[in-house]
C-alpha cells in the first residue's frame, strides 16, 4: 500500500480507493502533492505555476523562482521563508526559533505501531495497515522529526502523527507542534466545523473558505463543547449523499488548535495539533516527544460517505475491549429522577421497576458519596454515604442485581471540592498558581494529574468502589474547565507542559482502570458532550452526548455528532417532560424515537409514570432490543438536517443489509399536512423490502430514488419509525 517512486521522488499511500502522495523537492523539502480518490500517478498536472514573486524568499540562491512561500508543503517550519502557519516551532538554547527541516530518509513498517501513552487507531493484524515513517532533521538544532503516516486496507483513512527527538546534549523547547499539516491545491472549498456550547454540542456550521485564516481551538483543558478538533472541507456542491470531502479529526481530549488558512496565490493549508497557547515542552537531551494523532478521511460519496469511514474506523479500530463488539444495555440513570436526593430505598424501588420494564442496567449517578448533598462539597472523597446507604453500597448493588438489573455508578474523579477530606489532606494536589486563589467552577477544583501520586489515588479510589460493589458500568464525568494552569509538582521551566501532562496522566489512569476491569462498560461525560472526542472513545466506547435531553434539541445534537461518531457511541436518554433544560413537552413516542437512534437509556422517575406510559415504555424497550443490533452495529445515514428545516430524518442499515430502520421527525405541525418523502440511503437498489407495519413491498431503488413518505398529523414534535426487512427474491 506504500511505495516510493524514485524517479518522481514521491511517496504514495494507496489502498486501491484513495491515494495520498507527497514528494521530495530539491533533495530536502517535502511537497504536498495529492490527497483524494485513487489515481495511478501524480506527475504534477495540477501543480501551481511558479514565478519570481514579490516578497518571496529563496532558500536556493540560484533559483529565484523557488520559494517555500509558494510551495505546497507537507510539514512547514518557522523562519524558513514560508510565512503561512508553521507546523513546527522549536526554540534552541540561544533563545532563537530558527529551523531548517530537511528530508533525510524513510522506513516502511507493517501494521501500525502504537503511540506510547496516547489513544490511537490500531491495527489488529499486520496486513491491515502499513506505516511510513519519514525522517527529517533540523540542521540548526539537530532535532530529528519523524512524520508517521498509516494507510489501511479496509478504511479510507490516513493516520498522521509526529515524533521529535533531541539527540544533542542541550535542551530544546517545542513551542508549536502540529500532528499534521496539509496543503490542498484549490480554494473553492466549503468548510464545515462542529461548534457549540454546553447543552448544544456539535452544531454543524458551513461556509465557503475565503481569504484569511479560520482558527478553531480549545484552551479549556478538554476538547470542549465549544469547538471540536475537526475540519471538514468539501466541494461547494457536496451534500450528504454525493461530492468530495476531506476531513481531519484529532484523537485527543485536551487543548488543541486547528487552522484553515487560505494561501495568497490559491490553495488551503489545514493544520491540527497542540494548542500553542497552553503547550510548550522541554526536550532534554535524549528525549523524545510523541504527538497525538490525526485521522484524515477522504470520501467521494458526500458527508455520509465521510461519516461511514469515521464510524467504521472508530467503532472497529479505535474503541477497544469487550464492549467494542457487545450490544450495549438499556439503562436507567438516577440523575434527572432524583438529582442529589437519593437513598437506598428510592434507588432500589427504581431498579425494581426498571427490571419490570425490561431495563438492563441501573446507574447510580451523583450524590452517593459521603457528604455529597449538593454540588458544593465532597468531590474527591469516594466513599459511600452511610446516611443515604445505611447498609452499604455493596448491599444495594447486590439487591439491584437480585432485582434483575446490572449496577452502574457515577464518578467525577478528576475533581475535588474545597470541602473534602482529599483537599484538606492534599492542598497541593490541585491545579493552581500559588500567587492567587484558584477560580472555582461548579464550586470545584481540578486535580493535578501531572502528579503520579494523584493518578495512583484516582485509580485506587475508583477501583476500590468497583471491587466493593461489583459495578459493571462507570459514568466518568468532568464538569469544569481548567483555569490557573500551574502545578506544585512541575519545575518552573516545565509549567507549560501541564496541560498535556494532565491528559497523559488521565490517559494512564483510564488505561489502568479499563485494563483492571475489562468487563466494566465505561461511559464518558463532561456535563454532557463536553469531552465527546475520539481520544476518550479509545478508553470508553460511549459518551453521554448532552445534558440537553429535549427531543428537538437532541435531533440537532445527534445529527451533528454523527458527522464523526457512530450512534453506538452516543448515550441518549428519554427523560421526563416538561424537559429539564428547555421546558418543552414532547410526546413520549418522539422522545423514544430520538433516543433509540443512540444508546438508549431512561432518565426519569419511572415510579411516577401512569399505567399507560409504563406500558408504552415496556413496548419501547422491547422494540429497541429487537432492533438494537441494526441500531448499534449497522450503518447510519443522515437524510434531512434538523438544523436547516422543520424535518429531520436518518436511516440505519444492518451489517448484512437485511434490515433498514428509518426515523423521520417533524418539529412543528404543518397546517397543510404536507407529506415529506425522503430518499433513503445505503439500500440495495435491486432488493425488495417489506415494511413491518403493513407488509407493503417496495424495491430498494424506489426507496432510494423516490423516497419514503411520512404521515403528517396535526401535532407538534411528531416522529415515525419504519422498519423494512429485505425479502428474498
Ligand atoms: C453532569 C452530567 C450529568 C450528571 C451531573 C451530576 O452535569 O452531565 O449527567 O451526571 O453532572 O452532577
Amino acid at each position: 500500500m506504500i511505495r516510493y517512486e524514485e524517479q518522481e521522488k514521491a511517496f504514495y499511500l494507496d489502498n486501491g480507493r484513495i491515494t495520498y502522495c507527497f514528494g521530495i523537492v530539491k533533495g530536502q523539502y517535502l511537497e504536498s502533492r495529492y490527497f483524494g480518490r485513487k489515481i495511478r500517478r501524480c506527475r504534477g498536472s495540477a501543480r501551481p505555476w511558479y514565478f519570481d514573486r514579490g516578497f518571496c524568499s529563496n532558500p536556493d540562491p540560484e533559483d529565484k523562482i523557488f520559494s517555500l512561500d509558494t510551495l505546497p508543503q507537507e510539514y512547514p517550519c518557522m523562519n524558513q521563508g514560508d510565512f503561512r502557519q508553521p507546523a513546527f516551532v522549536l526554540q534552541t538554547p540561544d533563545g532563537r526559533r530558527v529551523s531548517r527541516l530537511v528530508y533525510r530518509d524513510y522506513t516502511i513498517l507493517p501494521g501500525k505501531p502504537p503511540l506510547a501513552g496516547l489513544p490511537a487507531v490500531y491495527a489488529e493484524q499486520p496486513g491491515e495497515a502499513e506505516t511510513l515513517a519519514v525522517r527529517l532533521e533540523d540542521r540548526v538544532s539537530g532535532a530529528q522529526v519523524r512524520l508517521y503516516y498509516t494507510i489501511f486496507r479496509d478504511y479510507d483513512a490516513i493516520c498522521r502523527h509526529v515524533e521529535v527527538e533531541n539527540p544533542g546534549n542541550e535542551s530544546l523547547w517545542l513551542e508549536r507542534l502540529m500532528a499534521m499539516s496539509l496543503d490542498l491545491p484549490r480554494r473553492d472549498y466549503d468548510l464545515v466545523t462542529l461548534s457549540g456550547s454546553h447543552l448544544q454540542e456539535k452544531m454543524p456550521h458551513r461556509r465557503p473558505v475565503s481569504s484569511d485564516t479560520v482558527l478553531l481551538e480549545s484552551s479549556r483543558g478538554a476538547s470542549s463543547p465549544q469547538q471540536t478538533p475537526c475540519v471538514i472541507l468539501t466541494d461547494p456542491n457536496t451534500d450528504e449523499a454525493s461530492g468530495q470531502v476531506w476531513a481531519v479529526n484529532f484523537i485527543y481530549s485536551g487543548d488543541f488548535q486547528a487552522t484553515v488558512q487560505a494561501g495568497q496565490y490559491g490553495g488551503v493549508r489545514v493544520q491540527m495539533g497542540m494548542n500553542p497557547l497552553t503547550f510548550g515542552w522541554e526536550l532534554a537531551p535524549g528525549q523524545r516527544f510523541v504527538s497525538p494523532e490525526c485521522v484524515l478521511v477522504y470520501s467521494a460519496e458526500g458527508l455520509n460517505g465521510m461519516s461511514g469511514v469515521f464510524h467504521r474506523l472508530y467503532r472497529q479500530r479505535l474503541c477497544r475491549g469487550l464492549w467494542r463488539d457487545r450490544l450495549r444495555p438499556v439503562l436507567l440513570n438516577s440523575w434527572e429522577a432524583f438529582l442529589f436526593s437519593i437513598d437506598e430505598e428510592k434507588c432500589l424501588a427504581l431498579a425494581k421497576q426498571a427490571a419490570e420494564l425490561g431495563i438492563e442496567l441501573f446507574v447510580l449517578d451523583d450524590g452517593w458519596f459521603r457528604n455529597r448533598i449538593d454540588d458544593r462539597r465532597a468531590l474527591g472523597d469516594w466513599t459511600e454515604d452511610p446516611d443515604k446507604f445505611p447498609h452499604g453500597l455493596a448491599r444495594l448493588a447486590d439487591q439491584v442485581r437480585a432485582a434483575g438489573v446490572a449496577f452502574g455508578i457515577w464518578f467525577e474523579p478528576e475533581m475535588v471540592s474545597y470541602d473534602s477530606d482529599l483537599y484538606r489532606s492534599h492542598p497541593d494536589w490541585i491545579i493552581r498558581s500559588p500567587a492567587c486563589d484558584p477560580i472555582l467552577s461548579r464550586y470545584q477544583l481540578v486535580l493535578d494529574l501531572s502528579r503520579p501520586e494523584v493518578c495512583d489515588y484516582l485509580v485506587e479510589s475508583v477501583a476500590r468502589v468497583l471491587r466493593r460493589t461489583g459495578a459493571s458500568y462507570v459514568k466518568w464525568d468532568m464538569n469544569r474547565h481548567i483555569t490557573d494552569l500551574g502545578s506544585a509538582w512541575l519545575p518552573a521551566g516545565r509549567q507549560r507542559e501541564l496541560s498535556h501532562r494532565y491528559m497523559l496522566g488521565l490517559y494512564r489512569v483510564l488505561d489502568q482502570l479499563t485494563g483492571q476491569f475489562p468487563e466494566v462498560l465505561f461511559e464518558g461525560c463532561s456535563s454532557g458532550g463536553g469531552r465527546f472526542d475520539a481520544g476518550m472513545l479509545y478508553y470508553m466506547p460511549q459518551t453521554w452526548a448532552s445534558d440537553n435531553t429535549d427531543a428537538v434539541c437532541r435531533m440537532q445534537i445527534q445529527y451533528g455528532t454523527s458527522l464523526l461518531f457512530p450512534p453506538v457511541t452516543m448515550g441518549s436518554h428519554v427523560s421526563a417532560v416538561p424537559n429539564h433544560q428547555t421546558g418543552r413537552t414532547t410526546p413520549l413516542s418522539t422522545r423514544f424515537a430520538v433516543a433509540m437512534a443512540g444508546n438508549l437509556g431512561y432518565e426519569m422517575d419511572i415510579r411516577t409514570l401512569s399505567e399507560e406510559d409504563r406500558a408504552e415504555l415496556r413496548q419501547q424497550i422491547a422494540r429497541y432490543k429487537a432492533l438494537r443490533q441494526t441500531l448499534q452495529q449497522g450503518s447510519f445515514y443522515r437524510l434531512l438536517d434538523p438544523c436547516r428545516g422543520n424535518d429531520a430524518a436518518w436511516n440505519f442499515v444492518s451489517q448484512d443489509g437485511s434490515q433498514v430502520i428509518v426515523c423521520q421527525y417533524r418539529v412543528s405541525a404543518d397546517p397543510l399536512r404536507r407529506t415529506t418523502a425522503v430518499p433513503l440511503q445505503g439500500l440495495d437498489p435491486e432488493a425488495v423490502y417489506r415494511r413491518q407495519s403493513d407488509g407493503a413491498l417496495f424495491g430498494g431503488d424506489e426507496l432510494m430514488y423516490a423516497g419514503l413518505s411520512d404521515h403528517p398529523v396535526r401535532q407538534d414534535f411528531t416522529s415515525l419509525v419504519t422498519v423494512l426487512d429485505r425479502v428474498e427474491a
